[in-house]
């Protein structure tokens, strides 16, 4: 399966509007910074490896139209154009990995002529693309040594093609699984509020062919209980040096479950999702998002008027309860300051 998530296409952010998923496949383009700011503050494009790419790409748009006759004045474009977009999400530490990516690669290039600049940021936008889509891969290759035949694993949120250039995370594993001849079983949690497990994981594992019964968020206890999950496997937005893992909200509890039932609990991750300048997930920022995406999400009004509301949209597991982290350069065990340090030096 390839889902081409997001890509530049003749001077604009071409990106599927995964607000409107499962209903309705719709490519949208961005134009402008506010455009692409606002896609990636309302989900139309999301998951951190996908939030890496917007940024890449709505740096690119920053500077397209640029008029700058000296590298100064298009440095500065630049510079207000990378600040602009990282205030659309502070968690995803991928999005502040490919901006930073964006300065340096214009600071190595400062020499060249303005209009050669602009192509040259381009091409690390797309070379960011191309890497996300091999790691993607390499992650589902180590991952999927991991299952076993008729394994049934459990997922939260989307860590899929959408969350990624094409191919996903914690899903690589299952797709490479499910590629490789693999019998396996998925269950998806929901993942309230904005239903990223309910909307996409189960739209795209379907669309692979893959066996996934959905379940509410608050089900995963008794589906453990049952017997029925042999491991989890999610994504990440940022991982502390640590190893403590920010990821959707709801994915904590998951973990707690998953110790309390003894099945191994999986984190799938790109490199480029690891942040060593934090060591403990303690530092990680959680997003907090607006009331009414939890008192009437899609439309419907759930709750009394004015009821107080507290939304962090993400949380973070402890390194403890996390059994290995799956990156493209291999699977990391604990002590994983010791097996993630390690791999930092690659
Ligand atoms: O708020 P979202 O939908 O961007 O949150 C996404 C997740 O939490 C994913 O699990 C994570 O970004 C990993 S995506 C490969």
């Amino acid at each position: 399966m390839s889902i081409s998530t997001i890509e530049w296409e003749d001077g604009r952010i071409k990106l599927i509007d995964q607000t409107l998923l499962p209903n309705e496949f719709k490519q949208i383009f961005c134009d402008d910074l506010p455009t692409i700011w606002e896609a990636i503050k309302s989900l139309r494009v999301r998951g951190a490896p996908a939030i890496g790419i917007a940024g890449a790409l709505g740096a690119v748009l920053g500077i397209w139209n640029s008029t700058a006759t000296t590298y100064d004045t298009f440095a500065s474009e630049l510079k207000s154009a990378t600040d602009y977009l990282a205030t659309s999400r502070p968690t995803a530490v991928n999005l502040f990995w490919a901006l930073d990516r964006m300065t340096k690669t214009a600071e190595e290039n400062r020499d060249l002529p303005i209009s050669e600049l602009k192509k040259t940021l381009l091409a690390e936008a797309e070379e960011i693309i191309e890497e996300d889509k091999a790691m993607c891969r390499a992650i589902g290759q180590h991952g999927m040594a991991l299952l076993n035949e008729n394994d049934t694993i459990l997922t939260h949120c989307n860590a899929g093609g959408l969350a990624t250039s094409d191919y996903g995370t914690a899903l690589a594993v299952m797709f490479s699984a499910h590629e490789a001849g693999k019998q396996i079983q998925v269950y998806a949690d929901e993942t309230r509020p904005l239903l990223q497990g309910a909307r996409l994981t189960t739209w795209e594992l379907m669309q692979a062919g893959i066996d996934v019964t959905l379940i509410c968020d608050n089900m995963a206890a008794q589906v453990m209980k049952e017997g029925k999950i042999q491991c989890v496997i999610v994504g990440a937005d940022r991982i502390a040096a640590n190893g403590d893992t920010a990821n959707k909200i709801g994915t904590y509890n998951v973990a707690i479950l998953a110790q309390a039932h003894e099945i191994p609990f999986y984190v799938a991750a790109p490199t480029s999702t690891l942040d060593y300048a934090l060591a403990s997930g303690d530092e990680i920022p959680i997003e907090q998002r607006s009331a009414e995406e939890v008192t009437e999400g899609f439309g419907k009004v759930t709750a009394p008027k004015g009821v107080k509301v507290y939304s962090p949209a993400f949380d973070v597991t402890p390194a403890s309860l996390v059994t290995a982290i799956i990156t493209e350069k291999g699977v990391a065990h604990p002590p994983f300051t010791e097996s993630l340090g390690a791999l930092k030096d690659e």
